[in-house]
């Protein structure tokens, strides 16, 4: 099978994920700015939600000390550029080389996360306010001050720029993770919500699915861009027949697994996920409760209607297995994804005409986190290896609370397949007999 390449967005370059990809200073440096005025608009609305407690939240694996969160993102930018000495390296940079000095003499002490680990987040004696706001202004004028320097390079791979890229991706990402988690802990938050579909049916399910015939599949990043380690080497791989839903599956259509019943027929659900259904009583998604005759859905705070063409939402690896075999389908392999996304896949609203819609909601996959063959560890080594093989499932796509740039679809996400906080839901596969 021969892909064509992938449709193009009408998107402006820094919302564009080739076009960050390609790493000129200038657009990374805007993008950069952009994505601090949306941390510190957030760290905002936490300040307001959290002002009688001090911007202290209770312990949860869920989510991290806000005022950490915050406190890294400029401990991140700032450890990986203006204290880099190899930054000029790109991914040939030594992993292990010395430091520069921090414009904070506690920075690594307390926000470097791969030396303190999750518990110790909260007996640290963190930043204030106005200490956390300081780092964060302070680094990125650093950052900005030595970018002025910095020229495009056709290899950002093995250029500077390769590391604002890094450091735009992980505050974007940590972007997403404030949305989720002031959405676990009933912070209002101007954050939106997944999209309804026009063209589904009455019961919310979806008008078209998507034939794959057998064959080669191209996957992973294109060459001459920046990329995650995860996403590399690009490689073909052989593909049996399969169906793929246009579209994640609706609240709608969930709920009938709901109201028939499903999270109490053992035979819906594999093993380790009916120990996790029994564990938490689950009986729906988390954030739903029936009101009357009514289902209602908790954002930030508020209980709404459920959206019945919206697609569901906070939904465990688990559940989404069990309605997979509810439903007499399964998951799709990442591969059969990422090939569906290529060929016939626009980023939910952003392109006309497209038969496979995402970007509102992440969706689980029956792939394992590992890495590609081939693979190689870049130098921020905590990102993804030290996941491969320890039962993270790879999610696909991105939610409605992704930023822009970086959702593509060759991106990987991946978590525990009992994470419910994060805004995933699922899609459908089937094969082609
Ligand atoms: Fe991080």
């Amino acid at each position: 099978m021969s892909l064509a390449a992938p449709p193009a967005d009408a998107a402006q370059p820094i919302d564009d994920p080739a076009a960050i990809r390609g790493a000129d200073p200038a657009l990374l440096g805007a993008a950069l700015r952009a994505s601090r005025q949306r941390t510190l608009a957030r760290l905002a609305s936490y300040e307001r939600a959290l002002a009688p407690t001090g911007m202290t939240v209770p312990y949860s694996p869920e989510v991290n000390p806000p005022l950490w969160e915050m406190g890294h993102l400029a401990w991140f930018q700032e450890y990986w550029i203006a204290r880099n000495p190899d930054c000029h390296r790109g991914i040939d940079a030594p992993i292990d080389a010395p430091r520069m000095p921090s414009l904070r003499e506690d920075a690594d002490r307390h926000y470097d996360s791969s030396r303190v680990e999750h518990t110790a987040r909260w007996r640290l004696p963190l930043a204030d306010h106005a200490a956390t706001r300081d780092f964060l202004d302070r680094t990125l004028d650093r950052t900005l001050d030595i970018m002025a320097a910095w020229r495009p390079s056709a290899d950002p791979l093995h250029a500077p720029p390769y590391f604002a890229w890094l450091a735009l991706m992980h505050e974007d990402m940590h972007g997403e993770a404030a949305v989720y988690m002031a959405n676990k802990l009933s912070i209002p938050l101007d954050a939106g919500r997944p999209r309804a579909r026009e063209d589904g049916d009455a019961e919310g399910g979806v008008m078209a699915a998507v034939e794959i015939p057998a064959g080669r599949c191209e996957i992973g990043s294109r060459a001459g861009a920046c990329a995650f380690d995860n996403e590399l080497p690009r490689q073909h791989v052989e593909l049996a027949a399969f169906v793929i839903d246009a579209a994640p599956v609706s609240n709608a259509a969930f709920l009938a697994f709901v109201e028939a019943g499903g999270y109490e027929q053992r035979h819906c659900w594999t093993a380790a996920g009916w120990e996790w259904r029994q564990r938490h009583s689950a009986g729906w998604p988390r954030f739903w409760r029936r009101n009357g005759p009514a289902w209602e859905q908790r954002w930030f705070g508020a209980w709404e209607p459920i959206v019945a063409q919206a697609p569901v939402c906070n939904v465990t690896a688990h559940e989404a297995d069990a309605w997979c075999r509810w439903a007499g389908r399964r998951l799709p392999d990442e591969r059969e994804w990422e090939c569906a996304a290529r060929s016939h896949g626009s980023r939910a609203g952003r392109g006309a005409g497209h038969a496979f819609a995402w970007g509102d909601v992440w969706e689980w996959t029956a792939t394992e986190f590992a890495g590609y063959p081939g693979f190689r560890a870049y130098p921020y080594r905590e990102y993804a290896e030290v996941f491969f093989g320890k039962g993270y499932r790879v999610l696909r796509g991105g939610s409605w609370a992704t930023q822009a740039h970086v959702a593509s679809a060759t991106f990987r996400n991946w978590d525990l397949p009992q994470r419910r906080q994060i805004f995933a839901g699922l899609r459908l596969a089937w094969d082609l007999d």
